[in-house]
């Protein structure tokens, strides 16, 4: 039987398959609507953490491709009563054709792909987020070309957001400068790995440095789902803060992205926020393009017979 082809961690995936994964999201982006590519297939999307642009992006994403999404939240289900995950994979396996998980335990995320005969989609999970990162490649190419070569300044918590971003410059080959207090640093394991495939990560104390000369900058909430100490969060990242005099250090033509929900006047001002250089709603809308892109390659429904 051929590998599952599951959407987990862009660590997991080779540079071709996620270049072709863009690919295949920026052809959607410029199709006609509907596009009946998964006809008849259907998508079970889990939520044990909240979600405004995960939810509503894949429901939209599998509709206009002709499927069909069910939508179970944790205190609606069987999980919320002790059903384990892997005996969830097994039954939710006998009824669709994908599975999307957000939840805050990363291992719950494998133990899913583990025992589902389905691929398996993370929809966010406290190590990572690679959904939200192939919409953000998207949204930067789209507005300054390659990504390659360039410098992306990654300014706040070394947090899911991180972490896939990190994945992101090993397999695409930019350059990236984490910004953070010592103590919320992303995870060694990550940036092991990335050193090991010779990425060129820098990670630093020093925000004004990291943004110096930066092609992109961006950040995300101080408390993510999952975190605790919120007020030590805060004192320890407000330094980090993105604001107009941070945005002045990168190229002027830099720009500025957040993958939402932000908080005005924490991580990123209002000014930046909703100034010019912010592509913060490109990158909501191409959450979009970007699930039919994953949808498509994890369903097999990618090969240019399929409309790719
Ligand atoms: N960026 C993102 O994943 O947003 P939601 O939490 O609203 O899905
Ligand atoms: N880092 C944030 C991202 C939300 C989309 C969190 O995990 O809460």
């Amino acid at each position: 039987m051929a590998r599952l082809r599951h959407f987990l961690d862009l660590s997991d995936i080779e540079t071709a398959t996620l270049r072709h994964v863009l690919a295949l999201a920026v052809a959607r982006k410029g199709k006609a609507r509907p596009e009946p590519l998964l006809a008849g297939k259907t998508l079970a999307m889990i939520f044990e953490e909240p979600s405004t642009r995960t939810r509503v992006s894949f429901e939209v994403a599998i509709t206009q491709l002709g499927g069909h999404a069910v939508v179970l939240d944790s205190a609606g289900s069987q999980l919320s009563r002790g059903e384990t995950v892997a005996d969830t994979a097994r039954t939710l396996s006998r009824y669709v054709d994908a599975i999307m998980l957000r939840t805050v335990d990363h291992e719950r995320t494998r133990e899913m792909a583990q025992n589902a005969g389905v691929p398996v989609i993370n929809g966010l999970s406290h190590r990572s987020h690679p959904c939200q990162v192939m919409a953000d490649l998207m949204t930067f190419e789209e507005h300054r070309g390659a990504i390659a070569g360039k410098i992306v300044t990654w300014t706040g918590d070394g947090n899911n957001m991180a972490n896939s971003w990190i994945h992101a410059a090993a397999r695409l080959g930019f350059t990236l400068r984490i910004a953070c207090p010592p103590e919320l640093s992303p995870r060694a394991e990550d940036l092991n790995w990335a050193a090991g495939l010779g990425a060129d990560i820098v990670v630093t104390a020093d925000p004004q440095a990291a943004a110096a000369g930066a092609d992109l900058i961006a950040t995300d909430t101080w408390v993510s789902m999952g975190d605790d100490q919120t007020e030590r969060r805060h004192n320890l990242l407000a330094p980090y803060r993105v604001d107009s005099h941070l945005m002045a250090r990168a190229k002027p033509t830099a720009l500025f992205m957040h993958c939402l929900p932000a908080h005005r006047g924490e991580e990123v001002t209002a000014e930046v926020m909703d100034g010019p250089q912010s592509v913060v709603w490109d990158e909501a809308e191409n959450r979009l393009h970007a699930q039919k892109g994953i949808l498509l390659w994890c369903l097999g429904a990618d090969s240019p017979g399929h409309g790719s």
